[in-house]
């Protein structure tokens, strides 16, 4: 017996933690995701951020078949080549020095957050044990990264969380100067927040981080598992900053929708781990990492990140027409492809509207419309999104 495919059974057979729309997908198709019924809808969330290169790149298709081919798994008691060049790739990129393949964001941020521990535990001050982060920022759900997550809806319930941990004001910088010092291991930075409601950290924050970091030497860890491999325009969206971070988290985009998380790090942190340390039976999985390599050669061989940059603009711009004709739209933040619009309601009506049109937009931080298309997304397909939000702002009672 098999069973249907609806919300229903999706509530007997599951535990309740996700909110699912009502969509059985079938398959996608550049832009486009595809439902059991043969509706096409225009994705302008791609998986979370997760599918830049939209749906059937042959390209990452061909990468995942040949490897899967000549082996899917055989554990890091071997050198599997795909992760190599992917961390060669990864290294030139960051001009860093190490890195440690896991399977998802949270795992990357575990990571960290473990070598920023052991990194500490060598400075010879034992109470140097401190990790923290800013407020409204999302670094996973794993209990490491769940404490790093400042919100209170994910935390609810869960605690006690891991000691020594914190929040600083997102760009206070007297609060920053207040609680970092000598016992402060790490600090975790989202550039740019996304789950929080895509904010940008301010320069002169990540200035005066930089300044305590050289009195107080704790490391400085860049969170760039949504934000990062060409979202904002860059590959990193640190790198829109005067800053040099000791670790870098990414995760999302990176195995072109297979799971494939890393850590980067900085020759500071390069012999902290020692063999047994840290590890996951899965972490750089060859077929993850073929096809990893191959989302980054197209990010670049496609000029991806100039299409963020120019594309990003030009629905800020329409967006910004919008806000004009419509009094619901409150803000608009806009970093290369990731955009997040304030309006003067709970975000997951739009979510619901926008679907009933066959486009598909995600809601986050209660009152935002967030928007992460695939990197690859054209001016039509944006154009096709902007007159649905029109549509639906017109329409609104
Ligand atoms: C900035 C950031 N860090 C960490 C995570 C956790 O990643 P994952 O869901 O792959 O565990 C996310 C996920 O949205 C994220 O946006």
């Amino acid at each position: 017996m098999t069973c249907e495919i609806n919300k229903e059974t999706e509530q007997q057979l599951f535990f309740h933690n996700y909110a699912r729309l009502p969509l059985a997908i079938t398959h996608g198709e550049g832009a486009y995701l595809y439902s059991s019924d043969g509706t096409r809808y225009l994705d302008m969330i791609s998986g979370i951020g997760v599918n830049a290169l939209g749906y059937g790149d042959s390209r990452l298709v061909d990468a995942i078949a040949q490897q899967a081919k000549k082996v899917i798994h055989a554990s890091n008691l071997f050198m599997l080549e795909p992760q190599f060049r992917l961390a060669e790739k990864l290294l030139e990129i960051s001009g860093l020095s190490k890195v440690f393949f896991a399977n998802s964001g949270t795992e990357a941020v575990e990571a960290a957050m473990k070598l920023s521990r052991k990194w500490a535990s060598l400075s010879g001050n034992s109470e140097k044990k401190e990790i923290l982060s800013l407020s409204n920022s999302f670094h996973g759900r794993t209990y490491g990264a769940m404490s790093l997550t400042a919100k209170g809806k994910y935390l609810e319930g869960f605690e006690p969380l891991l000691p020594a941990t914190g929040n600083v004001n997102l760009n206070d910088i007297a609060d920053l100067e207040a609680k970092a010092g000598d016992n402060t291991a790490a600090i975790f930075v989202e550039f740019v927040q996304g789950e929080g409601g895509v904010h940008k950290v301010s320069s002169d924050f990540i200035d005066a981080l930089t300044k305590l970091r050289a009195k107080h030497d704790f490391l400085v860890v860049a969170d760039e598992i949504q934000a990062g491999c060409g979202r904002t325009g860059e590959f990193f969206s640190y790198m829109h900053f005067d800053v040099h971070p000791d670790l870098v988290c990414l995760a999302k985009p990176l195995g072109g929708g297979l799971p494939l998380s890393g850590v980067i790090g900085a020759e500071k942190v390069g012999d902290v781990f020692a063999a047994g340390n840290h590890g996951t039976t899965f972490g750089g999985n060859p077929v993850a990492c073929a096809a990893g390599l191959a989302f980054v050669k197209a990010l670049y061989e496609d000029n991806l990140m100039e299409n963020a940059v120019m594309t990003g603009k030009q629905i800020k711009h329409a967006l910004e027409k919008l806000a004009g004709k419509h009094p619901q739209i409150q803000e608009i933040r806009q970093y290369g492809l990731m955009i997040g619009t304030t309006v003067n309601r709970d975000a997951s009506y739009y979510v619901q509207e926008a679907l009933k049109r066959k486009v598909l937009v995600n809601a986050t931080s209660q009152n935002v419309i967030r928007l992460l298309p695939p990197l690859t997304i054209s001016r039509e397909e944006t154009q096709q999104c902007i007159d649905c939000l029109d549509e639906i702002f017109s329409e609104e009672t």
